[in-house]
């Protein structure tokens, strides 16, 4: 059988694929063009693809030999799922492993905004540190006794409950579900609807997947319910939030500040207006980039399509 792999991945996991496989790995320009992509994939059994790659009905189309879909991702939203699955192609994905990693990036966002620590570290840089310890000299926000509301409340959103329980922070979510009375207790969180959730909260958290009904869902209507002290954090995708409406709130002092990891289009460019606001913390969409997740997302997206090409279950099948 035949397998694509839209950019490099680590030599075990290509050479694992090499001793079943003719295996392809696309080197070029990245993410992969279109065209490329439907030309490489007329006669290929499996496909390892990424959230950049945009596997949509027609690119389908074009591969009439496809039975795998692995994407090295959580998020599935760049795959047409559901055709896929009209065409008999198994669609899998890497959760779980990238939970603590995604977490933990929510946490180091939340923690640089609150304590202004990319600012400082700007200001020292640029030799602007001049007052040491004045009472009013470069003042953050502490999270304790601090309210997080989590919106999406899956495997990520528990994880950042039970960071932010360590830091003392009160917990409301808003989930498509409510969570079991005893998992809220156990994570101390409590339900409320969105809208709550946004004018309650000290920092909202986004950890809802990007689906039709999540797109640009965190717009003006809610940032005009926000605080104006409270901030924003983004690791789940960017096109969750209207970035027009985020950047509006954010100039017009609506709301105190973002931590982003993803945007609606990425790369940005250092000429986004949120690249000029010393109250946004970016990163270039790094949640699972630590070098213990990104080997575990490898070895299990090998396997989710080894298992569907030999007609076995994968480990993480993505469910419709
Ligand atoms: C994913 O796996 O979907 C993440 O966004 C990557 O960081």
């Amino acid at each position: 059988m035949k397998v694509l792999l839209t950019r490099p991945l680590h030599d075990f996991a290509v050479n694992e694929l090499e001793k079943r496989y003719d295996v392809e790995v696309y080197t070029g320009k990245i993410p992969i063009s279109r065209n490329v992509l439907v030309s490489k994939l007329k006669n290929k059994e499996g496909l390892i693809c990424y959230p950049y790659d945009t596997i949509d009905i027609d690119v389908i189309d074009a591969a009439p030999k496809l039975k795998a879909i692995s994407t090295y991702s959580v998020g599935y939203d760049h795959i047409d799922v559901k055709y896929a699955d009209t065409k008999g192609i198994v669609v899998s994905y890497t959760p779980e492993v990238l939970t603590r990693a995604t977490a933990d990036l929510t946490m180091a966002l939340l923690l640089a905004i609150f304590r202004r620590i990319v600012e400082g570290d700007r200001l020292i840089r640029k030799n602007k540190w001049k007052t040491i310890f004045g009472p009013d000299e470069f003042l953050g926000t502490e999270l304790y006794g601090k309210t997080i509301g989590i919106f999406g409340m899956g495997r990520i959103g528990k994880a950042v409950a039970k960071r932010a329980r360590g830091f003392e922070m009160n917990i409301l979510y808003h989930n498509r579900s409510r969570l079991s009375v005893k998992e809220e207790k156990r994570l101390g969180a409590r339900y409320c609807t969105l809208e709550e959730l946004f004018r309650k909260s000290d920092v909202v958290s986004i950890h809802t997947p990007h689906t039709k009904e999540t797109n640009e869902i965190v717009n003006l209507k809610l940032f005009k319910k926000m605080k104006k002290t409270a901030f924003l954090v983004n690791t789940a995708r960017g096109k969750i939030i209207n970035e027009k409406d985020l950047v509006f709130a954010l100039k017009k002092k609506m709301i105190g500040g973002a931590g982003l990891d993803v945007f609606s289009k990425e790369p940005i460019s250092a000429n986004h207006p949120f690249a000029k606001m010393e109250n946004v913390v970016m990163m270039p969409h790094s949640g699972s980039s630590t070098v213990e997740t990104r080997q575990e997302m490898a070895e299990i997206c090998v396997k989710n399509l080894i298992l569907s090409l030999s007609g076995k279950k994968p480990i993480y099948q993505v469910k419709i």
